[in-house]
């Protein structure tokens, strides 16, 4: 049955090979320099992360072509289907197929639960939980309005939160929309900030002995 209530809406395919998502990875992301800073890259530091919310596996891509070992985590199971194709086609591209191989890698499942059996220990977890968006202009912005009406709200954001801070090694890194309050309220140890976006970042030493 078609959904009228999303008459203009196309059907999601991910693409890493071409489109949007490669022009990124060929002439460079505008938040790439800030993801990068808040999961911590640094000269001879790629962390291992764990994508809690991998959703259309944009975020995770970029931070794999930084160089990052990246498990995606990805509850819904039309969503989880979108990357699983995804991958499987661009593991096949003669650029991009050994970087998809070498360091993306997905489950579906939910987080909260999934966190506790990732394939290597996760010194960072990023955490970008659906948050309402109230612009309905750009056309950048359909996928994600679409992605939105499929997996709805991520209420429980701030127990994933939780569970996030007690597994991460080093840090949490949670994005949210520039205009968004804290997730769970807290207070990040530091912030970086681009035009539409802000990186919240946890510091999980710091969290843990408070
Ligand atoms: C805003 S989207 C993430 C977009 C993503 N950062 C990107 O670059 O495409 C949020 C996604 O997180 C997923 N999600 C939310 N809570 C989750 C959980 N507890 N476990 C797994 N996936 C979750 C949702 O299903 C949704 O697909």
């Amino acid at each position: 049955m078609i959904d009228q209530s999303y008459p203009n809406m196309t059907p999601v395919v991910i693409d890493f090979v071409s489109g949007k998502t490669a022009y990124r990875r060929k002439y460079g992301h505008s938040g790439g320099e800030a993801i990068s800073r808040a999961v911590g890259i640094k000269k001879g530091h790629r962390p291992h992360i764990v994508d809690a919310t991998a959703g259309l596996g944009r975020d995770a891509f970029v931070l794999a072509t930084l160089g990052c070992q990246v498990h995606m985590i990805e509850r819904s199971e039309v969503v989880a289907g979108w990357l699983d194709d995804a991958l499987c086609r661009a593991m096949h591209d003669k650029k991009i197929g050994a970087l998809i191989t070498e360091k993306l890698s997905l489950t579906c499942g939910d987080s909260r639960a999934a966190l506790l059996y990732v394939p290597f220990e996760p010194e960072v977890i990023y955490l970008d939980p659906m948050f309402p968006h109230r612009e309905k202009s750009a056309l950048v912005k359909k996928d994600m309005r679409m992605l939105q009406a499929i997996v709805g709200a991520d209420d429980d954001a701030d127990e994933l939160f939780n569970v996030a801070l007690s597994v991460a090694i080093q840090r949490v890194v949670v994005k949210r929309p520039a205009y968004a309050g804290f997730l769970a309220d807290r207070n990040p140890q530091a912030s970086i900030k681009t035009k539409k976006h802000r990186f919240d970042i946890y510091l999980v030493r710091a969290v843990r002995h408070v």
